[in-house]
């Protein structure tokens, strides 16, 4: 059995799939179902196929303590979080509650479950804390890609948070020998993402008529990676990685937002042309520039791949690709995370422009 946090959100929900595909593991599932996280994600499954869903938040103490002692699992896994930089900019409240308060509920009971196991379970076990690049600040065009040596210097609101959470994770495993593992990725894409990040935003938009808001010259470099490749790189770092250890996941795929925005336009052209025959790269507008905007962020992998054998499977091409005809197979799932809550997010943030 295997604990997974935030499995109801983007990249739990796909590793949830992941696992229960290429393993013969169990699943408990543990998400507060905030706006991010939906259950049509995990529609497919049930009890049946190796998966239980228990609706709570990981600052609940009592049900963290209650499930790990019902389930017994043998790894944690952390996705849990407030994700979305914006909304963290808005409002940064829910970010220190989640990332930082939950992050430490969630140590706090799992080394109270470690620490009672038996000496063979209690080595066995890992704790993979699953965060962003985005602690790392901000690199210049010309500077290397990060290392896990890389001084932390986090920008945002979200990424202080996550940072917060990193610092707690490390302290656990020097302080009490708790086998944690951070993971630092970076921009994933892919399969059900939330439509108020870049890509499914820009998917959305073209294909309601709506601009496709860029923010300042859009010149911001990311390190994009396909979703399905962060699930094996957490797989493998399950299964191998070294507890008390950094590792750094990306996609060795470095492009600017407008390069980002211009291929997904170049896709729907094809996949599903407008009706004026015009390109959806008509839409795209530029507005006013996110406050504290970080201009690139670049993932050495180097170290996950020489130690864990890892890399990606996708380049950005293929994973585009199929991104876009995932959204455009999936819109009764997009028309039902756009409703009510999200209407009034999208009004809020582009408000001005
Ligand atoms: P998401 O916002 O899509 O999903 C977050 C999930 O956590 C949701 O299902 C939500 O309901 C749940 N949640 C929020 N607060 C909770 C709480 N207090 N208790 C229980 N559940 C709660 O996020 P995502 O994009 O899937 O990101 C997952 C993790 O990966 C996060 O920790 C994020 O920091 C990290 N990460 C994301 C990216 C990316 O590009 N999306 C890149 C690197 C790292
Ligand atoms: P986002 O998907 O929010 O991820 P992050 O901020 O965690 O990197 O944004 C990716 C990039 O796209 C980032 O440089 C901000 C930019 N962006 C826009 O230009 N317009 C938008 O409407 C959004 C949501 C993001």
């Amino acid at each position: 059995m295997i604990l997974i946090s935030g499995g109801a959100g983007f990249i739990g929900s796909n590793f949830v799939h992941h696992l229960i595909r290429k393993t013969s593991d169990s699943v408990v599932n543990i998400d507060a179902l905030t706006y991010a996280g939906n259950l049509r994600n995990l529609a497919d499954l049930d009890e049946a196929n190796r998966h239980v869903f228990l609706h709570g938040d990981i600052r609940d103490a009592q049900l963290l303590r209650d499930t790990l002692t019902r389930y017994r699992p043998k790894a944690i896994i952390n996705f849990a979080a407030e994700s979305h930089v914006d909304r963290s900019i808005a409002g940064p409240q829910d970010f220190v509650h989640t990332n930082v308060l939950g992050t430490f509920q969630l140590l706090s009971a799992a080394k109270d479950y470690w620490t009672a196991l038996n000496n063979q379970e209690r080595d066995q076990f890992r704790f993979i804390h699953i965060s962003t690049d985005e602690v790392y600040g901000t690199l210049h065009v010309n500077d290397a890609p990060f290392t896990e040596r890389h001084a932390y210097s986090p920008n945002s609101p979200y990424a202080a948070t996550k940072a917060a959470s990193d610092h707690l994770v490390r302290s656990y495993f020097h302080t009490y020998g708790f086998p944690a593992i951070t993971t630092n990725c970076s921009n994933n894409y892919g399969a059900r993402q939330f439509p108020e990040k870049l890509i499914p935003l820009c998917i959305n938009n073209a294909l309601t008529g709506k601009s496709i808001p860029i923010y300042g010259d859009g010149n911001q470099i990311r390190d994009w990676l396909y979703v399905d490749d962060h699930c094996a790189a957490i797989q493998a770092t399950l299964e191998q990685g070294t507890p008390g250890e950094v590792y750094n996941i990306g996609g060795w795929n470095e492009k600017t937002n407008l390069e980002v925005v211009s291929a997904v336009c170049g896709i729907l052209d094809n996949q599903k042309p407008r009706v004026d025959g015009r390109s959806y790269a008509d839409q795209i507008t530029f507005v006013r520039d996110r406050p504290g905007h970080d201009r690139r962020y670049a993932i050495d992998a180097s170290k996950i791949e020489r130690e864990i054998g890892w890399r990606p499977a996708e380049t950005f091409d293929t994973g585009i690709r199929k991104t876009v005809q995932w959204y455009l197979d999936n819109q009764a799932w997009v028309a039902d995370v756009t409703s009510g809550a999200y209407r009034q997010w999208i009004n809020k943030q582009y408000a001005d422009n």
